[in-house]
This record gives C-alpha cells, structure tokens and sequence, in this order.
C-alpha cells in the first residue's frame, strides 16, 4: 500500500516573508502554499500566469494569510531588485526566497540551436543568480535569511532532450553552493531542492509512458505533489534548518536509488 504521509504540523514560520518566484506554476503554487499555511506572508512572483497568480493570492487571503502578487522577468536584474523591495515595502522585511522559476523545453543536441540553449540557461541560471543577488542585497542588512533554489534530479543524472534543462540544474546547484560559501558570514543560507517527476494535470495522458516508467520503477510507488516540494522548502526556510546551507536536497520519492540496469 502507499502512504501519503500528509505532515500534521509544519515548521512555525509567523512573522517571516517569502517569496516564491513562478508561484503561478503548479510546483511554485504548492510552495506557496506551504509557506502560507505555515504561517509566513508570500510574495507571489509571476511573469505571465497573472490570473492564476492573483486566484492563488485569493485563496490564501480568504483562508487568513497575507499574500500579494508581484510581476517580475527574472532574466532582468533590475526588475529582480523592484520584486524584493516589493516584499519590502508591503511587509517590512525578507526572510526567504524560493528560485522556483524556470523553463524546461525539451531539444535533442543535434538540433539544438545557441538561442534555444542561451534561452534555458538565461532563465534557469542567470534569472536564479540575478533573484539571489537581489534578495541577499536586502537579507544581509536585517540578520539573514534562506534562498532555495529549485534543481532538479536531472542536475545530476543526464536526461534525453534536455542538455541545455540539465546543464542548468547542475549549474544553480553548484551556485548555491558557492552562495552558501560567500554568504554564510551574513547569516543566508542557500540550499536546492532538486525535485523528480512532479505530478500536475494532464501528465498522465501527456507522457503515459514516462509516467508508467516512473510508477514501475520509484521505490515509494508514486509520482511527487507539489506540496512534497513545499514541505521540503520551508522544512529549509525554517529554523529546523539553520545549521544547514550548501546542500542539494532530493525530494524524489527514492528514484535516485533505484538500479538503473
Ligand atoms: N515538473 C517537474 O516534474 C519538475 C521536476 C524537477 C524540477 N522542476 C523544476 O521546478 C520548477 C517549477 O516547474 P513547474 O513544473 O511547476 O513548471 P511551470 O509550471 O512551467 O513553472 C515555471 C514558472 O517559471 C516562470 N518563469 C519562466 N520564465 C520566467 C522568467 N523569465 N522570469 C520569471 N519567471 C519565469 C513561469 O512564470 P509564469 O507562468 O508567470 O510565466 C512559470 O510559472 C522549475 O524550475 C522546474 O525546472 C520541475
């Protein structure tokens, strides 16, 4: 049988703000949500999903939290810096960033042009490190704080079609890691989280052999929520974490330890 182990209690995060870049998207909505529902006031950054960004802000509001939207391309460092000081200027202060924006086109090499690989790295890479330097710049003056950037199982095991996504996971994950080494004196602490197969509406029907490969082989039997991710985050948002920065956290349902022969 498979248990989803639904946590009865979530890391106590009252008083803190977040922000959750991509919070529009399905894993970056149920970051958010977790975050809220353990009690911080989230920022949630969209670039297109206005309407899904703002029903999310709704739903968290109606339930007691404090959530605004904010619009911001990562890929520009200024707008980066307006997205922070509008966690700022709304709620006083910035305790935690997420990186969860990113894109994730699939291109086998051969075919692969400069823009398309230039376009991954731009976003997935440049907008993570453009987004950290920006909420640093704020964390550093006020104690501290926590960023977690969103990786990927793929940034350490090579998928098909994903050279350029791949490079970039492995890219912030080691970003972080340096972050962690530049930064710890400031009292940050950068971490990743590197998710497997999230499951998200139409999955099955879109990809049902990658599904059914994924079902057949993870040890505990089924596909990640996007709550999996969240959990996972504000699990390394919170105090429970501070002792740990520089690390690549697998949420992945055991995959990475299944035999690949
Ligand atoms: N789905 C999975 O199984 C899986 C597994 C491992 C890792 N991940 C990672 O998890 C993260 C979320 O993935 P997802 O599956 O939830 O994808 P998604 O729904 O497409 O979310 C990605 C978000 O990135 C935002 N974004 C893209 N380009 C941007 C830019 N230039 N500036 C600012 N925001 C930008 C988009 O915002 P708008 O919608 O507002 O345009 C979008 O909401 C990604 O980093 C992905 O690589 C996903």
């Amino acid at each position: 049988m498979t248990r989803l182990a639904t946590p009865t209690a979530l890391p106590d995060l009252r008083g803190t703000v977040a922000v959750i870049t991509g919070a529009g998207g399905g894993i970056g909505a149920g970051i958010a949500r977790q975050f809220s529902a353990a009690g911080a006031a989230v920022v949630l950054h969209y670039l297109t999903s206005k309407d899904q960004s703002a029903a999310l802000a709704a739903e968290l509001v109606a339930a007691g939290a404090e959530a605004l939207t904010v619009r911001a391309d990562i890929t520009d460092p200024e707008q980066c810096v307006a997205l922070m000081q509008a966690a700022v200027d709304a709620y006083g202060r910035l305790d935690a960033l997420v990186n969860n924006s990113g894109v994730q086109p699939n291109e086998p090499l051969e075919d692969m042009t400069v823009e398309q690989w230039r376009a991954v790295v731009d976003t997935n890479v440049t907008g993570t490190f453009a987004a950290t330097q920006a909420a640093v710049a704020v964390m550093r003056h006020s104690g501290g704080g926590s960023v977690t950037h969103i990786a990927s199982i793929e940034g350490s095991h090579p998928a098909r079609a994903h050279a350029h996504y791949c490079a970039s996971k492995a890219a912030i994950i080691m970003h972080a890691r340096t972050a962690a080494l530049e930064y710890g004196a400031w009292g940050i602490r950068v971490n990743t989280v590197s998710p497997g197969l999230i499951d998200r509406e139409g999955l099955a029907a879109a990809w049902p052999d990658g599904v059914q490969r994924w079902l057949a082989n993870a040890p505990l039997g089924r596909m990640g929520a996007s709550t999996d991710i969240g959990n996972a985050c504000v699990f390394l948002a919170s105090p429970m974490a501070a002792w740990i920065t520089g690390h690549d956290l697998v949420v992945d349902g055991g995959m990475g330890a299944s035999p690949t022969w």
